[in-house]
Formats: C-alpha cells, structure tokens, sequence
C-alpha cells in the first residue's frame, strides 16, 4: 500500500477517531495503553524517556498514568508541535545523541519507552532493516540509562533478526514478552517488545 493510501486509511480508522474525541495526539496511545493494561510497565516507576515521542501521545498516556510524580523526557527528530506540559523534549537524531543529555541532571530511568519507526520506503527489507537499527539503538540506550529492575518497550518490524533482538532483550532484563496490539493496524508488521525488570548496567559500560 502506498504511503498516500496508508495515511488515508490511518486518517479515518476508528483509533484516530477516538484520539481525537479523547484529546489524545495519535491514535498510538492505544497501543501503549494495550501493552500497559497487559504487561503492567508503570508500576512504580516514574522518570520515563520516550524515543521518538512526536506527536506525543506517548508521553501523554504516561503523565496520566504515572501522575504528578511523572518525570518525562522526550526525544524527537524534530520539536512537538503540542508538547504534554511538564515533559522536558529533545530535539536530535537517536543514532548520535549524547545519553549524557538525555538523562540530564536525572541518575537513571524507571522506563524507556521507542515507538520509533523508520520513514518507510515500501522495499521491505530496508524497512526491516532500519527498524532493527532504531531498536537495537533504543536498548542500546536503556542499557546505559535503566535502572535495575526498570522496564523497557521497543517497537520492531519483524524481520530476520526479530528473534535475535527479542533474545538480546531477554538477556538483559527479568522477562521478556513480544505484542501486537490489537490498535496496530493489521497490514504493519510492527511488533512491540517489552522488557521487564532490568537486571542492571555491565560494568564495562558508561553513559
Ligand atoms: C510512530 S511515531 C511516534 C508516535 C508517538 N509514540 C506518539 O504516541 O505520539 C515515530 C516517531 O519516531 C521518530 N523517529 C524516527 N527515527 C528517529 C530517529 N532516528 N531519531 C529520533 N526520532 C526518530 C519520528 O520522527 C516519529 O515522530
């Protein structure tokens, strides 16, 4: 399916619809909500990090779950247009940002969230293979960030190295668990990932 068709389809579907009644920014927050409902990843924890957060329902969901506790940081391509008041946004690419300014003055994430998703460009591979990138990079960046026991979820095309990057989760925390949320639309290959209980930093490793 074209992108054009894609964003026609995405636009009149009934998660949009109920974003928009809800004051949600996109219809992704359902997704989080599913995977939340399910596998329970706020339970008490409160500094959250959001990888490629724009539009920002993400963060949204997050400050209503967490509360007034919630420390939230984002990070995007490019500023929000609305951004969920409190949450602290940067601006950069994943692959390059400084971890050191992502966590700022902050020790240590409860939860690192990535919905991020290359711009696809219809050849399926490459697609596959930007994913895995963008993943691999996001639990790259959880690894110098979590807390122990912190969580993690991760959006993934399924590829030939699914298997091999849902290991390499399962390797780093208590569980781990892969999802399709019933509000991801049928035709993505998008998966979610979720990682819970961090079993702490290697040694070797620094911000
Ligand atoms: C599906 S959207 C996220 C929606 C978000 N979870 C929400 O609920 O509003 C994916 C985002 O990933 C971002 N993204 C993709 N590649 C990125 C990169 N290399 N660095 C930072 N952000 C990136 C895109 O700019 C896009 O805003």
């Amino acid at each position: 399916m074209s992108r054009r068709l894609d964003d026609r389809s995405t636009r009149h579907d009934r998660f949009h619809q109920k974003a928009k009644k809800e004051g949600y920014l996109a219809r992704a927050v359902y997704k989080l909500q599913e995977i939340d409902e399910k596998h329970r990843i706020f339970d008490g924890g409160h500094r959250v990090l959001d990888l490629g957060c724009s539009p920002g329902s993400w963060l949204q969901y997050a400050q209503e779950t967490i509360g007034e506790r919630a420390v939230l940081v984002g990070l995007d391509r490019g500023p929000l247009q609305k951004p969920p008041r409190g949450a602290r946004i940067e601006v950069g690419d994943v692959m390059t940002i400084d971890v050191k300014q992502l966590l700022g003055e902050l020790p240590a994430f409860d939860i690192v969230l990535s919905d991020m998703a290359p711009d696809t460009s219809g050849i399926r591979n490459l697609d596959q293979a930007r994913s895995e990138a963008l993943f691999e990079r996001a639990l790259e960046i959880a690894e110098l960030t979590l807390a122990p026991g912190g969580n993690f979820v991760g959006k993934l095309f399924q590829g030939p190295d699914f298997k091999r990057l849902t290991e390499a989760v399962r390797a780093k925390f208590a569980a781990a668990k892969t999802m399709k949320p019933a509000s991801s639309r049928q035709i993505s290959i998008e998966q979610y990932v979720i990682g819970k209980g961090f079993r702490g930093a290697r040694k070797d490793r620094t911000p």
